[in-house]
């Protein structure tokens, strides 16, 4: 079977990496996001081991649309019966670029009609539409007048991790944080430090990966609303021995300590309640701990190990001054306190990274949503 994980933007080689440690096969990055092939139990690793990825799809259907009417055509004769009752919700998104048909929304009512109409004609009955929980979850790309129709097997966004009930200002999503540990050098032995920790989801994606937590078994616990954690669940393939295999398996796999320490600091009280918290819905809390501090004050001196954060980088011009002599600040904490430490910064704005002052040793390019932002690593001598 034929998957497609996609991805943030920069994140394709790291989503294409973790896969192939789940054992996925025929891995090919592409922008947006990274293919791969395997059986039901690659797709099922894949969503419950995947740190980075956004999501997993499954193409059922691949097919010309170069008008409305054609995308609407061809999307009659995929075999929907194979896939849901008429008794089932579901759901249609649409991704376009370059094809004459450009309007997103437009393109996903039409395939909704056609499945709609198929039932109709078949049945005398159409299915109902469940935005928010579908029972199927279709996604309908369309690119150079070609559509690709796929089955989402996360359903949700992998990023919902589900233990972020509350967040700070401009958190990271759970996704991208996995990114930004994922290209940190550090083997979990010394300390993390995250100075600027705000919901503490660095700290927290660090703590995941350092225990060898599949980050969707976060997903599983919680079923009291009598929703299935994953898309795939809710699909008549669905394989509940396989499943609670790879669950029991990642459970065991969990490790019991981690040898190194893992801190977060934020000048904000209320951040510190929040990230807490989080840890404590993730059940990390023995694992690591968050304090308040100022990350100006922040004096490591002693340990070795590594300091990552997301400093803030704020629009609004009249913090701009404020901005720069917070990076110039920690700047000079990072040469005058922080020797033998690697730090990693993490910034949308590179005018204000020049403020740090220090020699970078490596660059990342990452994306939060459509800002262009960078990893940037400084060897503390
Ligand atoms: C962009 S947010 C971090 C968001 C975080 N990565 C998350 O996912 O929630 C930046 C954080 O830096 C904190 N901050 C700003 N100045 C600070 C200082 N001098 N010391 C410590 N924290 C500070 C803010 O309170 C804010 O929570």
């Amino acid at each position: 079977m034929r998957f497609f994980a996609t991805a943030a933007k920069g994140v394709e080689p790291l989503v294409a990496k973790e896969l192939a440690a789940s054992g996925a096969q025929n891995i090919r990055p592409t922008i947006g996001g990274v293919h791969f092939e395997g059986g039901l139990e690659t797709l099922y690793r894949a969503n419950l081991w995947l740190r980075t990825a956004n999501r997993v799809l499954m193409p059922i259907a691949e097919f010309p649309c170069p008008t409305p009417q054609a995308l609407y055509e061809n999307a009659r004769h995929v075999r929907w019966e194979d896939w849901m009752t008429v008794k089932e919700t579901f759901a249609v998104t649409c991704n376009c670029r370059d094809s004459q048909i450009s309007h997103s929304h437009y393109a996903a009512l039409k395939v909704k009609d056609a499945i709609a109409d198929e039932f109709r004609d078949s049945t005398g009955r159409r299915p109902n539409v469940d935005r928010r929980h579908p029972a199927l979850q279709i996604n309908a790309y369309i690119a150079k007048d070609r559509c690709t129709l796929s089955l989402d097997a996360s359903g949700d966004r992998l990023h919902l991790r589900g233990y972020r009930r509350e967040t700070t200002d401009a958190p990271l999503r759970e996704t991208l944080a996995a990114a930004i540990v994922a290209l940190v050098e550090w083997d979990s032995e010394g300390m993390f430090i995250d100075p600027m920790c705000g919901s503490g989801t660095i700290v927290i994606e660090a703590a995941l990966k350092a225990m060898n937590y599949a980050p969707g078994l976060l997903r599983c616990g919680d079923t009291s609303s009598g929703r299935t954690s994953f898309g795939f669940q809710r699909w008549p393939n669905f394989d509940r021995k396989l499943w609670a295999r790879l669950t029991d398996e990642a459970r065991e796999g969990i490790r019991e300590k981690i040898p190194g320490r893992l801190l977060g600091y934020d000048i904000s009280r209320p951040a510190i309640r929040i990230a807490s918290a989080n840890a404590k819905l993730a059940g990390l809390e023995k694992h690591l701990r968050f304090m308040r501090g100022d990350a100006l004050k922040l004096s490591p001196r002693g340990y070795r190990g590594v300091i990552v954060c997301n400093l803030p980088y704020g629009e609004r011009t009249e913090a701009v001054d404020e901005l720069k002599s917070l990076y110039r600040g920690f700047g000079n904490v990072l040469k005058q306190r922080c020797a033998g430490y690697t730090a990693y910064l993490f910034t949308g704005n590179l005018r204000l990274a020049k403020w740090i002052g220090l020699r970078t040793a490596k660059r990342f390019t990452l994306y939060n949503g459509p800002i262009e932002c960078r990893l940037l690593k400084y060897e503390l001598f």
